[in-house]
């Protein structure tokens, strides 16, 4: 058990907090390690006679960070600049993940990648490894190694892609659903069916993805869409049977819940709608999206129609790996970003996004992203007073508000003492 300050949250998404409590971590009747007990130290502390309490004053226990979209190969396609994603593609990132092929090259940087991660507060990501399987084995290995809940898959891309990433049709749904067999369901780990994004596959490739898709239906599926002007250009131009850019993928199949599409900024009302109706979640991606200059999620359009969305980070568009910078960025995108007037997202409704939000967007909620009892004990040991600034600022706290906000503002990796993994 662990004596702390103690974020979690309710059902209807508002934030709970004990300044004073308790967190009783053990197996559950299938021997994974969950949360027991989780609220006041007064009120439980004494059903729990015999149980060793660490006590860690002045430090805040919170859910672990769930991060919605994130490229394991692109750890060195951070801060590229290019005039926009489709250059910075060519010329950037499909270079980089060439180099995946090389297997003992994947391998270290799996471990960097993951490390950084955790460094960061991040205890589950849904993650793109590059078009070559081993990709996906070095990063799987690491998760599993960590006893993490990773999501990843195998991209596939089988056209508008360079040699060294390109793949094959027929070989690439075949090594797909090798991969869902061999790591869907291990331990903790997922799979998810990869399609890059619908310009560089074919209709082929949609197809047989679409196909395991509905042969596996707890499997997830993600992908990219509506990020940029001259993708979704490109897009409706190969696609012209397609009513929109999104729907593309629920004419392949390639809707459902558990499909997780990372941007979703330019959408029309129907495509709200679609989202909403097939269950499919938005990974919103506010640092890669200022970063690239792709534009801005719309808040408030996503609340009016009401599909469901999180957080995540789309490293290496995305600047940061930090769930408090990401956060901030989503208040900016709100502040700035809309139809006047701006969305003043709270913030707790912002960790919300990256923590519990992003569980439900998974539908793993009650599973990750939230310290409610018969979750799993994925969490992280905040300490406000890593910095002098923030110390400051958060001791000068009156409510929860405020002492989250402080986090989010001035809060990094140096914040983040401890990230502990299944208790
Ligand atoms: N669209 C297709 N591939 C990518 C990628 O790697 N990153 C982003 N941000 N968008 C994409
Ligand atoms: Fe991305």
């Amino acid at each position: 058990a662990f004596r702390a300050s103690l974020l979690r949250f309710a059902d209807d998404a508002s934030a709970v907090f004990d300044e004073d409590g308790l967190l009783v971590v053990g197996p559950d009747a299938q021997g994974r390690r969950v949360v027991r007990a989780a609220g006041s130290y007064q009120a439980l502390a004494g059903n729990f006679p015999g149980v060793a309490v660490e006590h860690l004053p002045c430090r805040i226990i919170a859910p672990g960070f769930i991060d919605l979209h994130i490229h394991f190969p692109q750890l060195d396609v951070i801060g590229s600049p290019a005039p926009g994603l489709l250059p910075w593609l060519e010329n950037y990132t499909f270079p980089h993940e060439s180099k995946f092929s090389d297997e003992a090259y994947a391998g270290e940087l799996a471990t960097f990648f993951v490390d950084e991660l955790l460094r960061h507060g991040v205890t589950s990501a849904l993650t793109f490894a590059t078009s070559h399987p081993s990709s996906v084995n070095a990063l799987m290995t690491e998760a599993q190694g960590r006893g993490m809940r990773m999501i990843a898959g195998k991209v596939l891309q089988d056209r508008h892609s360079p040699d060294g990433v390109r793949d094959q049709t027929e070989q690439s749904l075949v090594d797909t659903e090798a991969l869902i067999q061999r790591w869907h369901g291990n331990g903790r780990l997922g799979y998810a069916i990869t399609p890059r994004f619908a310009p560089s596959c074919t209709e082929a490739q949609l197809r047989g993805a679409g196909e395991l898709a509905a042969r596996y239906p707890d499997v997830w599926i993600q992908s990219h869409v509506a990020e940029n002007l001259d993708e979704i250009a490109w897009a409706r131009e190969l696609f012209p049977a397609s009513r929109s850019y999104l729907s593309i993928y629920d004419d392949f199949g390639l809707m459902r819940e558990r499909a997780i599409y990372a941007h979703c900024i330019h959408f029309d009302d129907e495509d709200r709608a679609l989202m909403r109706s097939t269950g499919a979640a938005a990974a919103v991606s506010p640092t890669s999206n200022l970063f690239l200059g792709s534009g801005f999620f719309d808040y408030e359009g996503a609340r009016r129609i009401g599909f469901k969305h999180g957080l995540a980070s789309d490293v290496g568009g995305g600047t940061s790996f930090s769930p408090f910078h990401t956060m901030l960025a989503a208040y900016y995108v709100g502040r700035e970003g809309q139809t006047k007037p701006g969305v003043s997202l709270s913030p707790q409704n912002l960790w919300w996004q990256h923590t519990a939000g992003a569980a439900q967007a998974l539908g793993l909620d009650g599973v990750v992203g939230n310290l409610q009892p018969g979750c799993e004990a994925d969490f992280i040991v905040i300490d406000p007073k890593a910095t002098p600034l923030l110390a400051r600022k958060t001791a000068q706290a009156a409510n929860l508000d405020e002492l989250l906000f402080s986090l989010i503002v001035l809060g990094d990796d140096r914040a983040i003492e401890r990230a502990v993994i299944a208790g």
